[in-house]
C-alpha cells in the first residue's frame, strides 16, 4: 500500500466521521420537524461510509487523524448552527459539504486509476461518491439555494471543508 492510499483511507475516514457528526447536528435540532426522516437517511448513509472506512482504517493499519475530537465537535456544531438558522441553511450545509466531498472522493478515483491492487477501494470510494451527489440533490431539492446569503454560506462552509480535508490527510 502506498503512502497516498494511506493519507485518502485516512483523510476519507476523518471526512465520514465529520458528516455523520454534521447530520447528528441537524438531527439535533429539527429531529421532531418534518425534515427529521431526510436527515436520518443521509446520516443512516454516513454512518455506513464511517464503518467502511473505520474497517479499513484498522485493517490496513493505518493511523486514524489525531483530530477525531475536533471533527466530532466541529461536526456537530456546524450541524446543529446551521440547522438553527433554518431548514433551508442546513441544506445549505449539506449543498456546501457534499459538494466538497464530491471533488474530493473524484480527485481520489482518478489518482487511483492505474492502481490495479486498489480497484476494491476506487469502487467504494466511487459507490459513496455516487451517494454524497445524492445528498447534495437533496439539499437543493429542499430549498437550500432559497437560503439567505446562500453564496456566502456555501463559501464559507466548503473552505472549512477543504482546510479539515488537507489537516486531516497530514495529522
Ligand atoms: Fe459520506
Ligand atoms: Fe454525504
Amino acid at each position: 500500500m502506498t503512502d497516498q492510499v494511506k493519507k485518502f483511507i485516512r483523510v476519507d475516514h476523518a471526512g465520514e466521521y465529520g458528516a455523520e457528526r454534521i447530520y447528528a447536528g441537524q438531527l439535533a435540532v429539527l429531529g421532531r420537524t418534518r425534515h427529521a426522516e431526510t436527515l436520518r437517511h443521509m446520516k443512516d448513509q454516513e454512518e455506513v461510509h464511517l464503518k467502511t472506512f473505520s474497517q479499513l482504517i484498522t485493517e490496513r493499519r493505518v493511523r486514524p487523524t489525531v483530530l477525531l475530537p475536533l471533527w466530532n465537535i466541529a461536526g456537530f456544531a456546524l450541524g446543529a448552527v446551521t440547522a438553527a438558522m433554518g431548514p433551508r441553511a442546513a441544506m445549505a450545509c449539506t449543498v456546501a459539504v457534499e459538494e466538497t466531498i464530491d471533488e474530493h472522493y473524484r480527485a481520489q478515483e482518478e489518482a487511483l486509476e492505474l492502481d490495479e491492487t486498489e480497484i476494491p477501494l476506487r469502487d467504494t470510494i466511487a459507490k459513496f461518491r455516487a451517494e454524497e451527489l445524492e445528498h447534495r440533490d437533496i439539499g437543493l431539492a429542499n430549498e437550500a439555494e432559497k437560503t439567505f446569503g446562500y453564496r456566502i454560506l456555501t463559501r464559507i462552509i466548503k473552505t472549512g471543508c477543504k482546510a479539515a480535508i488537507k489537516i486531516s490527510e497530514q495529522i
